[in-house]
């Protein structure tokens, strides 16, 4: 018998359940990428698209964003709403404002644990992913009541946090101890990361890096070809000496804030601030010059070896996932 039935137009799970979609497939909330088009075209494509609140300058300008991803699909998308520390603050609030008002039905929350957004949020019927790097984070999203966490392995673009605990740890950890289900993220770029996410007991996956090399992803190709060009060794941790790691791309830029960082009198964040700056990054997703600032990726970089559609990546995925797990099944017989 079929470990997964061959040519079913879904892959059934407590999360496609959830957030009605047709594929454990999600695209994480991407600062400057995670935008209308590309959210829209995972979305149309059967996965879940998610659109960065904080991507927009201001709170209706998200509200605009919405209303044209809304132009351009009518499956469920998610918005990410991203709580980190900072020294200006944005108004987190009215961002969740305009996202409760505008009729999102899927928020991605990370960063810190919105204990009272998650509450706002849920008082209206919203679906809460909450992303995170640690299963006791995970446990105590849980308690506070969020549908679905997303437990991001070291290997992820982004933030990994502090404790360096890879995926193939982290993700059954995970599951042995939460009720509600685990989206597997950070690594994963293609069918077989996926058939092996589901093997460890998750119940869908969520990607960055991988939809970043798409064609509709809103960022300029000369990044998409540094990203398939990159090999698995070409990404940096900055920030570990604040606690607060970050992997990014290898690039003139993150090479420079790692050797200031690892100066023998050390460094204050002053000392790096302007290399980091997040208008920089920008500049160089949108503008090509690969070295031109900080460009967050993950260690998936390796696995990256095409720029497709969105569609096309996602059932590659499903049939290549499908078929993996058969040929592991096969292994045994
Ligand atoms: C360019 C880029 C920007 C990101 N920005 C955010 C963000 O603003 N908020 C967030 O929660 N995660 C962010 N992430 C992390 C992704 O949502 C996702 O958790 C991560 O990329 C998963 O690891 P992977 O890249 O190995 O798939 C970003 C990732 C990338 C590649």
């Amino acid at each position: 018998m079929a470990v997964v039935p061959a040519g079913r137009s879904r892959l059934k799970t407590r999360v496609t359940e959830l957030l009605g979609i047709q594929y454990p497939i999600i695209q994480g909330g991407m600062q400057w990428v995670g935008r209308a088009e590309l959210v829209a075209a995972v979305s149309n494509a059967g996965g879940l698209g998610v659109l960065t609140a904080l991507t927009q300058p201001t709170p209706e300008a998200l509200r605009e964003e919405i209303a044209r991803c809304r132009t351009m699909t009518n499956k469920p998308f998610g918005v990410n709403l991203t709580l980190l520390p900072s020294i200006n603050p944005p108004p987190y609030e009215k961002y969740l404002d305009v996202i409760l008002e505008s009729g999102i039905k899927i928020l991605e929350t990370a960063g810190n644990n919105p204990k009272e957004f998650i509450a706002k949020a849920k008082a209206q019927g919203v679906k809460i992913i909450h992303k995170c790097v640690a299963v006791r984070h995970a446990l105590s999203a849980e308690r506070n009541g969020v549908d679905v966490v997303s437990i991001d392995g070291f290997e992820c673009a982004g933030h990994p946090g502090e404790d360096d605990i890879g995926g193939l740890v982290l993700i059954p950890a995970a599951v042995a101890k939460l009720k509600i289900p685990v989206v597997a993220s950070g690594g994963i770029a293609n069918g077989r990361g996926m058939a092996a996410a589901l093997a460890l007991g998750a119940e869908g996956v969520n990607m960055g890096t991988r939809f970043c090399a798409t064609q509709e992803a809103p960022i300029h190709p000369n990044i998409k070809q540094a990203l398939v060009d990159a090999g698995e060794r070409d990404t940096r941790l900055m920030f570990r000496k604040l606690h607060n790691t970050a992997r990014v791309l290898k690039n003139a830029v993150s090479d420079e804030v790692v050797k200031i960082e690892n100066r023998p009198e050390g460094a204050a964040f002053e000392d790096i601030r302007h290399l980091v700056a997040g208008g920089r990054g920008r500049t160089a997703l949108e503008g090509g010059d690969v070295n031109g600032g900080v460009i967050t990726a993950g260690q998936t970089v390796g696995l990256i070896h095409d720029i497709p559609t969105c569609k096309e990546l996602i059932d590659r995925m499903v049939s290549e996932c499908r078929a993996d797990l058969e040929a592991a099944v096969r292994k045994m017989a």
